[in-house]
This record gives C-alpha cells, structure tokens and sequence, in this order.
C-alpha cells in the first residue's frame, strides 16, 4: 500500500529533494498514521513513511494523502505494510530518525525484550547518526494476559537503564536518553494511542531514545 502524490509522478520525483532536505523519518508500528500525516502537514520538508503489519487502519489516512494538496493530500508521505521482523530492503539505510510510539503484539515483544533480529532490522534501515525513539506505555495489571503471552521482563530501571541498553548497543545503537513520562508529558503526543490511553492511570509509559554509532 502507498499514498505517496498530489500530482504526477514526474514533478514528485522532481520535487522529492524539497521534501527529504530535511530527513527521512519512519515510523513503526505507525496504526492509522495520525503521527505521520500530522508530522508530514507540520514538517513539508522531511518526508515521513509509517509501516504497520496491519493495511487496514491506515486506509482512510492512505487515500487523504494522495489527494491534492487543498484536499489533505501530502507530497511527503508515504504508507506501507510491513512488519519490523521483514522490513523492505529498500529502506536500507534510509532512515534519519526511527519512532516507535505505543507498540503492541510481537512489535513490543520485539523491542521490550531487545530480540536481535529485529535490533538489526532496525540498525539495517538506519543511516549514520539516527535517532531511534522508542515510547512503551505497559499497565501491569491490565495488561497481565499480554504480558505473560509474550514473556516480557518486568520494565524496571534496572532493566531500562543497563538490561536493554546492552541489548540495543550490541546491535549498533548508543542509548542517549532513557525514563518515564508522565501522564501530561505523554498524553500531548500526536498518536492516536497515547490519545486513547490518556485516561489509564496505572500506566507505565517509559522512553528510550537511541543513536546509530
Ligand atoms: C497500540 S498500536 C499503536 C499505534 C500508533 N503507534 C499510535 O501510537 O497510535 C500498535 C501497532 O503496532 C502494530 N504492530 C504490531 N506488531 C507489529 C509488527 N510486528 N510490525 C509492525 N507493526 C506491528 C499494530 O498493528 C498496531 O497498529
């Protein structure tokens, strides 16, 4: 799936160095693409793609994009179904910056318990230097079934600060920042997730932003 034009495809390839002068910015695990069309509307000049395993909440948002401008179509978008576990090859090297906001499924187990295949999918489509930001929100006692179904560690300091950052550094990834936000601090993302989850106050929501060395 791709929503990718407002016009020919002549003048998108004419104008795409306007619109990834300042990155590429890909979004995984992106659900109906509010971060990215939202983020691609503010930002004309990086040109933004959201990959989910799942095509159809991104349907709607998909279509909008490809319209003309006037119509809430962007230029600087792109959508695609894939899983982190099989990311396209021509992604390689391609991303300034990676965000992953609010996974859920084996795309959480993936990157809560650090597995090494999909730390290295990630490393593989990072260009020099970029930013990885990874935002998990984890209510321990709601969650419980998906906790247990897909044996994660509790995410303790311990494990946020040293467990995990080991993990991500052997794949090629300097940890720059890590820690927990705060009910206000996260509710002002623009996801649809962190707009849904906004009234769960047992949740643990935890960061990590990374750097490819
Ligand atoms: C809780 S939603 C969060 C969506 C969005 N990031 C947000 O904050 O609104 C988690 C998303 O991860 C996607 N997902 C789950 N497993 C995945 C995988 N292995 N690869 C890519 N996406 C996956 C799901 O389809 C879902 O859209």
């Amino acid at each position: 799936m791709a929503a990718q034009s407002d016009n020919s495809t002549n003048e998108n390839s004419e104008n795409l160095s306007n619109h990834t002068g300042e990155g590429v910015i890909i979004d995984i695990g992106t659900g109906d693409g509010r971060f990215v069309y939202r983020s691609a509307a503010a930002n004309p000049h990086k040109f933004y793609i959201g990959i989910d395993a799942n095509a159809a909440p991104l349907e709607k948002i998909s279509m909008k994009a490809t319209r003309k401008p006037a119509k809430g179509g962007l230029p600087n978008v792109l959508f695609v179904q894939a899983a982190i576990e099989n990311l396209p090859e021509e992604l390689t090297a391609a991303a300034d910056e990676i965000h992953i906001h609010f996974p859920w499924g084996s795309l959480l187990a993936a990157v809560a318990r650090g597995d090494e295949q999909a730390l290295a999918s990630l490393r593989r489509i990072a260009a020099p230097e970029c930013l990885l930001e990874i935002i998990i929100g984890i209510d321990e006692e709601r969650d419980r079934a998906e906790i247990e179904r897909l044996d994660l560690p509790p995410l303790s300091a311990e494990y946020l600060q040293k467990t995990l950052p080991a993990k991500y550094e052997r794949a090629g990834f300097a940890v720059l920042e890590s820690g927990a936000l705060a009910p206000a601090e996260w509710s002002r993302l623009e996801t649809s997730w962190a707009r849904k989850l906004q009234s769960g106050s047992n949740r643990t929501v935890v960061y990590l932003v990374l750097q490819a060395v």
